[in-house]
């Protein structure tokens, strides 16, 4: 059994296997390619972006990709192929099929450090994901220093679900992951969260809000609003969102835009075409959740990321088109499908269960991004994401055992052709648990599959 995750696009086996041997060249170090192999690697051919050949015989290994991040992709398959310094004779033809592959990480109702960011990002790129969206603010802390706002971190930063104190990220901090994923080939999509989801920054600033508040380390969602009829709110934004923009080297800034159940239809109107004018001056594409499609005013390409369930609820499907009907495109993350902190459901440990029960792995591989909205195909997508949110999670061990195994299936629906089979995904996700133990990645051994020991 070689079989790869995500499925490549065409993988035609042969007899036999081959000693990985020789010394390998240059790229193969930036690349982080295991030592003791014999891997020609080579740049500039004909692939897709991100896409690579690889082609193992008895006369050769090589690997063949348009830019880097083919070459790092193909590397990540050659690591599940490697048994033994040996890898099995096979042609191996691939590409992603959408451009943006993403995982979220919401950092603001749990503080997650440093060291805990960057192995999720290990994590995450062994999948052939691009992409790390972290969620950086919430009602209960504000996880990044902004120059001009110290209490955003002395008082904003100090509170998380549950209590035992918060944390926060330096710019610096910030910047070190930042390159961390690039080297890794992953961008970082900044989310400050606005105007909803606001109480750590009101509670710091009470100006931005309608006055003081107490600091908030429960669970629940929709009660705070910036105030929007304020011109000291945009002159916050645009402090905040010039500084990430100048700390952000990938093209979007997430805004944001959910559940703003405190603030009224106007106002959210209103506020989602001045903060999103802010953002874009500062020359980034903006994302938000699928809310600020309710605007028509987006600036152009605006990316809708959609939350809502894979049979859309009420207007839920509307608001994602009007990101399209303005030129933008969609990020695909179905709650019911992608939301990595749904309880398992043999398995009450950790999770929520909001999102229509409980989430097998099943159900997250079993359904396609491009059959959710009517009008959404795969020319509208811009990718597809599988978030995390941490009220009930508060290390990497607990945001590792909630996000695999079901963050395999939902990176193989970003990755693979349509289409592929329950049980041969399974099947291939059995082998690939040796990766993970190898890696010490851990995960929950759903009876879903037959995990080899
Ligand atoms: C969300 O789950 N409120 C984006």
């Amino acid at each position: 059994m070689t079989g790869i995750i995500p499925r490549p696009v065409s993988q035609v086996d042969g007899e036999g296997t081959v000693a990985l041997t020789t010394a390998s060249g240059p790229l193969s170090g930036l690349l982080g390619l295991p030592s003791g192999d014999g891997v020609v690697l080579s740049l500039g051919g004909g692939q897709r972006p991100g896409g690579y050949t690889l082609a193992v015989s008895a006369e050769a290994v090589t690997l063949e990709a348009a830019d880097e991040a083919g070459l790092f992709h193909g590397i990540q398959t050659i690591k599940q192929l490697t048994r033994d310094h040996a890898l099995p004779v096979t042609r191996i033809d691939d590409y992603p099929r959408f451009d943006y592959r993403g995982a979220m990480l919401d950092v603001a109702r749990h503080f997650l450090p440093v060291e805990s960011v960057t192995k999720y990002i290990d994590d995450i790129a062994l999948l052939k994901l691009n992409h790390l969206h972290l969620h950086l603010t919430d009602d209960q802390g504000w996880r990044l220093a902004i120059d001009g706002w110290p209490k955003l971190t002395e008082i904003g930063a100090s509170t998380q679900v549950g209590g035992g104190g918060g944390g926060f990220y330096t710019q610096a901090d910030y910047a070190e992951i930042v390159a961390y994923a690039a080297e890794r080939f992953v961008t970082i999509v900044p989310e400050i969260d606005m105007p909803g989801h606001t109480n750590a920054a009101i509670s710091a600033y009470p100006e931005l809000g309608a006055g003081p508040v107490e600091p908030y380390e429960g669970i629940e969602v929709g009660f705070s609003s910036l105030a929007i009829r304020s011109e000291a709110t945009y002159a916050f934004i645009d402090d905040v969102v010039r500084q990430l923009a100048a700390i952000t080297p990938g093209p979007y800034l997430h805004l944001g835009g959910d559940e703003s159940l405190a603030t009224t239809d106007d106002d959210f109107l209103y506020f989602i075409e001045r903060a999103t004018g802010i953002a874009a001056r500062y020359g980034k594409t903006i994302v938000g959740w699928h809310e600020i499609g309710r605007s028509t005013a987006l600036p152009a390409g605006t990316v809708g990321q959609y939350w809502n369930f894979t049979t859309p609820e009420e207007s839920h499907g509307e608001h994602t088109l009007s990101f399209v009907a303005q030129g933008g495109s969609v990020i695909m993350s179905p709650a019911d499908v992608a939301y990595l902190d749904m309880q398992y459901p043999h398995t009450g440990e950790f999770g929520l269960v909001w999102a229509q029960g409980p989430t097998s792995v099943r159900d997250a591989y079993e359904w396609d991004p491009a059959e959710v909205i009517d009008g959404v195909g795969d020319e509208q997508l811009l990718g597809v994401e599988a978030p995390l949110w941490t009220e009930t999670l508060s290390t990497i061990e607990e945001v590792e055992f909630m996000a695999f195994p079901r963050i395999v299936a939902i990176a193989e629906k970003a990755w693979s052709p349509a289409g592929g089979s329950y049980e041969d995904f399974t099947a291939r996700l059995a082998v690939f648990g040796q990766l993970l133990d190898a890696l010490e990645v851990n995960y929950y051994r759903t009876a879903e599959v037959s995990w080899i020991r």
